[in-house]
């Protein structure tokens, strides 16, 4: 797909679709709390239907109008086994969560996804599960999907997490609802806390206090009406591209600014970003606000240690943003992007070098030194929403626009994706 430059500001407002972690969450923990669940606003993109699809296989009865989704619960223990193998499709949280949740059935599951699944490291969760009684098996002995779980009445533990990520703790959590005693992850800096809000809101028993969260097992979990915010990491793309292109002023409406998340708001403003919070409030137990954002002159940065985790997806459309800034931007501590959909690390590097950008990766970041004009290059997605999405972006400023090949798995997690950003260039 060939991307113009915006010859014109971005202007108009932009309501972007609902957010996917907690879309993902919505599916799981309805499914197994008592009684019917909706969901409005729920992200209508291929992750989050492979979630639906794999609780359908799990005996679950869930219905989707477009206008909402209902989930008709069966309880902790309601869950039966499939009869074919549970496809998580390009998920990371959707294989790890449920993961999890298969750990603590009386009957065994089978799961896997694409290509990027299948080489995405699943021994951070196969270790943990292990040390609490699951049987987790990697098919191929490589430490990645297809994954074969064995269910098992589960131990408690205290899991000291090596990395940060959300979907390591919440499989944990998870699992620990079907332990024997209070289940415990501390991670060595805060993820995103979605699982924690959520399962309380349903009834369980969480606590968080820093970088621990903890589960008393066997809650009773009761249905809910859920209306899930706007994405961040969506949002996201709308940010950069109003503080890059000229003249531009553009409305993003509710979007979730969960502190766990908001990373990218905070390296924006320290990097002279005119960005205002409109309307704050509160839906479904996460923090939401309308952002005004207006075309701004940036400065580098440094992006590093606990934002890291706030702002995990925001990297790759970050560096395109650091690329347009003056002086240098440096970002470190973010090896886990080489383990997301694509090796993000190295495909920005290249990508924005293809496109005259002075750009170097370190072992676990990259320095931009930024300020000077790119130009166009054919850019492939590597399949990653996240490249593909960014590189659109990249294309508005860049002179001559940009070529992204592959560029229809936005469907992932935006599917109006180029429609949207369409609207805001008239
Ligand atoms: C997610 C957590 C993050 C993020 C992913 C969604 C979640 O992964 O990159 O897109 O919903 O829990 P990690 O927690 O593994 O970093």
């Amino acid at each position: 797909m060939e991307l113009m430059q915006a010859k014109m500001p971005l202007r108009g407002e932009v309501k972007i679709p609902g957010d996917k972690s907690i879309s993902h969450r919505a599916v799981m923990f309805g499914a197994l709390a008592d009684g019917t669940t909706r969901v409005t606003n729920f992200l209508q993109g291929a992750d989050c239907l492979s979630t639906i699809s794999c609780f359908r296989k799990l005996g679950i009865d869930i219905e989707n109008t477009q206008e909402e989704i209902r989930i008709h619960g069966k309880g902790l223990h309601g869950l039966t086994a499939p009869t074919e193998i549970l496809d998580t499709g390009n998920s990371g949280t959707t294989t790890r969560l449920i993961s999890g949740i298969l750990a603590g059935q009386n009957f065994t599951t089978t799961l896997t996804g694409d290509a990027s699944i299948q080489s995405r490291p699943m021994g951070r969760i196969i270790k943990p599960l292990s040390m609490m009684g699951a049987t987790v098996e990697s098919l191929k002995e490589n430490q990645c999907a297809p994954l074969q779980i064995q269910g098992h009445p589960l131990t408690a533990i205290h899991y000291q997490s090596p990395v940060a990520s959300a979907q390591v703790k919440s499989c944990i959590l998870l699992a620990g609802l079907y332990a024997d005693g209070v289940t415990s992850v501390t991670e060595p800096y805060l993820s995103r806390n979605h699982t924690e809000l959520m399962l309380s809101h349903f009834g369980a028993q969480v606590t968080s206090e820093g970088t621990t969260a903890s589960i008393a097992p066997d809650p009773e979990l009761h249905g809910l009406d859920i209306s899930v915010p706007g994405d961040i990491s969506s949002a996201a793309y709308f940010i950069v591209a109003a503080l890059l292109v000229p003249g531009s002023e553009v409305l993003i409406k509710d979007v979730g600014i969960n502190p766990t998340r908001d990373g990218i708001l905070r390296v924006c403003k320290a990097m002279g970003a005119d960005i205002t919070l409109l309307n704050e409030r509160t839906a479904a137990g996460e923090p939401v606000a309308d952002l005004l954002v207006r075309h701004s002159e940036l400065h580098g940065t440094v992006i590093e240690g606990e934002l890291i985790p706030t702002l995990i997806d925001e990297i790759p459309v970050l560096a395109v943003l650091a690329a347009y800034a003056d002086g240098t931007t440096v970002i470190r501590n973010a090896e886990e992007l080489k383990v997301k959909e694509s090796n993000r690390l190295d495909i920005m590097v290249n990508s924005l070098g293809a496109m005259g950008c002075d750009i170097e990766g370190t072992d676990d970041g990259m320095i931009i030194r930024g300020g000077k004009p790119l130009h166009h290059a054919s850019i492939d997605s590597h399949l990653d929403h996240r490249i593909a999405m960014s590189f659109a972006v990249a294309g508005l400023v860049s002179e001559g626009g940009v070529e992204v090949l592959r560029a229809d798995c936005v469907d992932i997690s935006y599917p109006e994706f180029y429609a949207d950003l369409g609207k805001l260039m008239k």
